[in-house]
């Protein structure tokens, strides 16, 4: 498929378990541009702060910490101090702090830059909670994939099994709930759908047809 433009930006927010990570990945590979998992950098902060002993309220900590550790994506791995932490930032008790450090406004100015830098090349399609919002307003495509609580934590809890966790679907759910209540009331950067976004409920479409509906959004 032929880009309108290159470079050329896409950007898909959306809650916990709407199938972001997923989708944009396989949006990335089709048409050969970057990727961001931007929950990413907030995961390794987040498993950072955890094994430092840092409490999620501590927001200058938390920034001086950002300065402090190498973090790096190469492919699907995720390394911080150059050690890979892959598996251990997508644990519940990650996701819940990562959400939790994720209302400083400090801390998301801090990493502005290191998610911006991902826009090279051909372009790039980047993930989140405000990649359409705050951190790349101008992007040429902006998407918000949703689906109902119930069918984002059934997602969540069969990736999370496959990967050998012990968990339980109804406290996922109330996990998946707390999180889209505090991603979408803080004041800092909350989840809120771009007034040019295209809207995308993927509670019915497989993940082929979620790509190929975000494919024909570009023409
Ligand atoms: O996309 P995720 O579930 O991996 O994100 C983990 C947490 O990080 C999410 O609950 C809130 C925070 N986050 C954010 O505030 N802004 C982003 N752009 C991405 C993630």
């Amino acid at each position: 498929m032929k880009l309108p433009k290159i470079p050329y930006l896409i950007a898909i927010d959306g809650p916990a378990g709407s199938g972001k990570g997923t989708i944009a990945k396989l949006i990335s590979k089709k048409l050969s541009l970057n990727y961001l998992d931007s929950g990413a950098i907030y995961r390794v902060i987040a498993f950072s702060a955890i094994i430092n002993n840092i409490p999620s309220d501590q927001v200058l900590k938390l920034t001086s910490l950002v300065g402090s550790i190498n973090m790096k994506f190469e492919g699907e791995d995720v390394l911080l101090n150059n050690k890979v932490i892959t598996d251990k930032i997508r644990t519940p008790e990650v996701s819940k702090f990562s959400s939790e450090i994720a209302v400083h406004s400090k801390l998301r100015d801090e990493i502005l830059n290191l998610q911006r830098s991902f826009y090279r090349g051909n372009g790039l399609v980047a993930e989140g909670r405000d990649m359409t919002t705050v951190v790349f307003v101008n992007a040429d495509l902006k998407v918000y994939l949703d689906a109902s609580p119930h069918k984002r934590a059934n997602r969540r809890y069969k990736q999370l099994i496959l990967k050998g966790n012990n968990v339980n679907i109804q406290e996922l759910t109330c996990e998946i709930k707390a999180r889209d209540k505090r991603d979408t009331e803080r004041k800092a950067s909350p989840l809120k759908i771009a007034d040019e976004a295209k809207i995308l409920n993927t509670d019915d479409l497989t993940i082929g047809q979620t790509v190929d509906k975000i494919l024909t959004f570009i023409n």
